[in-house]
């Protein structure tokens, strides 16, 4: 069950794990964002390991902890696993965001759940506003497929959720989200640039 990536090794969470989940689940974003308790103790760090392993066992859910070469530095999950279908869940460490770990670690998660799972779908749900999750969702090939009204509680309230979705079949090729800007956007930004550059160039030789 272990999944290795260029720079990653996901593995079940084990008690050796137990300190860097605890201190990781510290972190305001994971607490916003994600089902984690709020506060979060170390005893909801070992209670987590020992679930995940109950739950590796019956094969319901199926977590992983992510480690980079310093440690851990995140989890990613398929829970709900059910009639060919399971829902994704992650969260990284706030030291080790943005080195685009999420999104390795979700495209290993997401090969082996239509690879040797054969799942046929695949679900994201976030709260709505969540735009790095949503980020990276659409980055594994995710489709935005609506908002559920006051479909999650987090923090112990009732917000609107976001779900988008992934089927066996698709091309996983990143496409646009009506809540996202549009991934095109960069492009007239990028040509404005280059005629700018031109008729810098071009002014330059007229001089
Ligand atoms: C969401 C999260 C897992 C992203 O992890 P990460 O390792 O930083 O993500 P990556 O570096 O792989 O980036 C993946 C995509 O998300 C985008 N992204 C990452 N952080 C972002 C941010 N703060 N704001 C906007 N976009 C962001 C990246 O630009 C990239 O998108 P792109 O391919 O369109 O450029 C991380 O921010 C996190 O743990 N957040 C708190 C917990 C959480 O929200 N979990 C999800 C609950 S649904």
């Amino acid at each position: 069950m272990t999944l290795r990536t260029g720079r990653l090794v996901l593995t079940p969470p084990t008690e050796a794990d137990i300190d860097a989940i605890h201190l990781a689940c510290q972190d305001p974003e994971v607490q916003r964002w994600t089902t984690v308790p709020s506060p979060y103790t170390r005893q909801d760090a070992e209670q987590f390991v020992e679930l995940t392993a109950e739950r590796w066992q019956s094969g319901e859910e199926l977590t992983w902890a992510i480690h980079d070469a310093t440690g851990l530095v995140g989890m990613v999950g398929l829970h709900r696993i059910a009639d060919g279908a399971a829902e994704i869940g992650y969260w990284v460490s706030a030291a080790a965001r943005g080195r685009g770990y999420g999104a390795e670690a979700g495209c290993a998660v997401v090969d082996f759940a239509l690879g040797p799972m054969r799942l046929e779908r695949l679900e994201w749900h976030a709260v709505a506003g969540n735009v790095a999750s949503a980020r990276l969702a659409r980055s594994l090939g995710f489709r935005f497929e609506g908002v559920r009204r006051q479909g999650t509680r987090t923090a112990g309230r009732r917000e609107d959720a976001w779900l988008a979705g992934l089927v066996s079949g698709d091309d996983r090729s990143p496409v646009d989200w009506p809540v996202l800007a549009p991934l095109t956007s960069a492009l007239p930004v990028m040509r404005r640039r280059a005629r700018g550059g031109r008729a810098l160039r071009a002014g330059a030789a007229a001089r």
